[in-house]
């Protein structure tokens, strides 16, 4: 069978969700969407309007009008809010620890939610995040819910700072990822949950590639 398949990876913070998305959509000729980037930008928007990271009727608002779209641009897609480059940004810390404020507000996840449904309506894509499996994506063809352990994670997420120049002690990192997980897994709407059909993926002690072939390995077997 050949059909374009819709491919739903989800899981904790640095699991490595978008680094092995990236590759399986490569591989297969899909289409890579950052889900996470999405709720990345609604923050930075919010916080360049002044709007409450905790209005939900503001944020809605916000989003009926706001404009947001990747751009392919090897090796990384870029990230543009009405026009406006926002790649960089999104990944800064002041972002990142309060996404999952925002990320929990019932508008928030309605408006990305849809979408993210129109983005991969016509399949042939590979979508990474936290609810893709259990609510955005309910019918993927793959469902692989991705971890590793915090330790790993953190370790990981060093690494890539220090290539960056970037500075933090892994004891900080650790204790954000840990904050994030568990805002992200409580949550009311759409928690960070494994769906009971996704394929569990533990990465603690596989590379990229040994991650990637492991992914590869499931899809091959979906579509016989
Ligand atoms: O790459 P990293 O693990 O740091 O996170 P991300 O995938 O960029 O997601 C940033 C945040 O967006 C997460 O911590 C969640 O709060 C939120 N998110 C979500 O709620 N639902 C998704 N489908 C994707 C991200
Ligand atoms: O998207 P998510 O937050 O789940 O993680 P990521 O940004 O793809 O990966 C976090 C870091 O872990 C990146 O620097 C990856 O290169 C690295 N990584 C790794 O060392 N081993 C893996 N099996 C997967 C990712």
């Amino acid at each position: 069978m050949q059909t374009k398949m819709q491919i739903a990876i989800d899981g904790p913070a640095s699991a490595g969700k978008s680094t092995v998305a990236k590759l399986v959509a490569k591989k297969l000729n899909y289409i890579y969407c950052d889900t996470g980037a999405m709720y990345r930008a609604t923050t930075w928007k919010a916080l360049q309007m002044g709007v409450s990271l905790d209005d939900d009727q503001a944020l809605g608002k916000m989003l009926e009008t706001m404009e947001l779209s990747f751009k392919p641009n090897e090796p990384e897609q870029l990230v543009f809010v009405d026009g406006t480059d926002v790649t960089t940004a999104i990944r800064l810390p002041e972002i990142t620890n309060n996404v999952s404020l925002v990320s929990a507000q019932p508008s928030v996840r309605k408006n990305l939610t849809e979408r993210q449904q129109q983005i991969a309506s016509e399949g042939g894509i590979v979508m990474d995040g936290r609810d893709i499996g259990t609510t955005v994506l309910p019918n993927a063809q793959v469902k692989i819910f991705l971890v590793a352990s915090v330790h790993e994670r953190a370790l990981r997420r060093f690494k890539e700072n220090q290539a960056k120049g970037i500075d933090t002690p892994l004891a900080k990192l650790e204790a954000e990822i840990k904050a994030r997980d568990y805002k992200d897994s409580h949550r009311e709407v759409s928690p960070l949950i494994k769906a009971d059909d996704a394929i569990l993926l533990d990465t603690t002690s596989l590379d990229i590639a040994q991650a990637t072939d492991e992914i590869m390995k499931i899809v091959k077997n979906t579509e016989k």
